[in-house]
């Protein structure tokens, strides 16, 4: 088999070690148009492509971010629009001393005939606008692959490998660094066993495909769940947890890995942190591991802010004092 290695690997390489170094993590703030408007819904906030900005604006610009948060991942409207200096949101960010990142994948379709499993899309034109983000300033990607304990499949799980491969490779193509992130959900009332099935069987096929597709793994940031029972089941101790998440990541991902940065999946905050620390704690890790945490960060910020120009301050404090609570734990 011949593989054609990306054109700068040290450069990834540093990118990617930089991004999940001990100390600092992965601000996730790159929810949908839709999800997004949802979220500020929820908070009685007008949605807008206005008060999407000034939310996003809040969250980067917290003073300091940068000694907890490595890089911030957005969509492409926030991307492509500019703080109230007129900064564009990625040329602030470098300034910041954070890296930016794009999620690329446009979402999830249903595979027909296999029980509502998800297939990601995303593929279609996706070189083009790796181009035009790498121009732009992204040091990295994201592309998000969606699997539910109940219906995942090996052939589910090899679609979206292949998926998940084809963008990696793309990415380390263009110099951006690609997190790959092969979510099982933890919504349900499954037990901590099938999350660790279910797991398995996705980073298995994962791997696989980044093999026969040739990404470079030591230019990739591994974006996994914790294997945890589902939110409506009883709850395992943090220790039990990391112990299931690090069975399945020392069979399932190869040493090479340049770093794991871990999705926080709708745990609370500080569940989510107990986790990453009990972690920590394991001996013999062949990977870094942080977080790339979404919720587990933001939702106490918007909910602060509220919209209100006057609560932006309040709001950057609860966001910092999640990030420097989930920073200290891969300390
Ligand atoms: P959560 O941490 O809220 O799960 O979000 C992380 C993420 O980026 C999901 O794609």
């Amino acid at each position: 088999m011949t593989t054609t290695l990306p054109a700068d690997l040290a450069t990834l390489s540093d990118t990617a070690r930089r991004l999940t170094q001990a100390g600092r993590g992965i601000l996730a703030a790159d929810e949908s148009i839709r999800t997004m408007s949802a979220r500020l819904e929820n908070e009685d906030i007008p949605p807008s492509v206005t008060t999407r900005r000034d939310y996003r604006e809040l969250l980067v610009t917290a003073e300091g971010l940068s000694e907890s948060v490595s890089g911030v991942i957005w969509c492409d409207e926030t991307f492509g629009q500019a703080l109230s200096d007129d900064r564009p949101f990625p040329v602030a960010a470098r300034e910041l001393g954070i890296l930016p990142g794009i999620k690329v994948d446009t979402g999830t379709k249903e595979l027909p005939g296999h029980d509502g499993a998800l297939i990601t899309e995303g593929l279609d034109g996706l070189d083009d606008r790796l181009a035009s983000y790498a121009e732009r300033g992204a040091a990295f990607a994201k592309w998000r692959a969606v699997f539910d304990v109940a219906t995942i499949t090996p052939y589910t799980a090899r679609a979206n490998g292949h998926a998940l491969a084809r963008y990696a490779a793309s990415c380390q193509a263009h110099g951006i660094v690609p997190i790959v992130e092969p979510e099982v959900l933890c919504n349900g009332g499954h037990s901590l066993g099938e999350s660790a099935r279910a797991s398995r069987l996705a980073l298995n096929a994962v791997f696989e495909e980044f093999a026969q597709a040739g990404v470079e793994l030591s230019g990739i940031v591994l974006k996994p769940n914790f294997v945890t029972p589902g939110l409506a089941a009883s709850a395992a101790t943090a220790r039990t947890v990391a112990a299931a998440t690090f069975d399945v990541l020392r069979d399932e991902v190869p040493a090479a890995v340049a770093g794991i940065a871990f999705l926080s999946g709708g745990h609370p905050t500080e569940d989510a942190c107990a986790f990453l620390d009990e972690l920590k704690a394991v001996p013999a890790r062949s990977w870094p591991v942080t977080f790339s945490f979404g919720r587990a960060l933001v939702s106490e910020a918007l909910s602060v802010w509220g919209g209100d120009p006057g609560k932006v301050k309040a709001a950057q404090e609860a966001l910092l004092g999640n990030c420097r609570r989930a920073a200290r734990t891969t300390r």
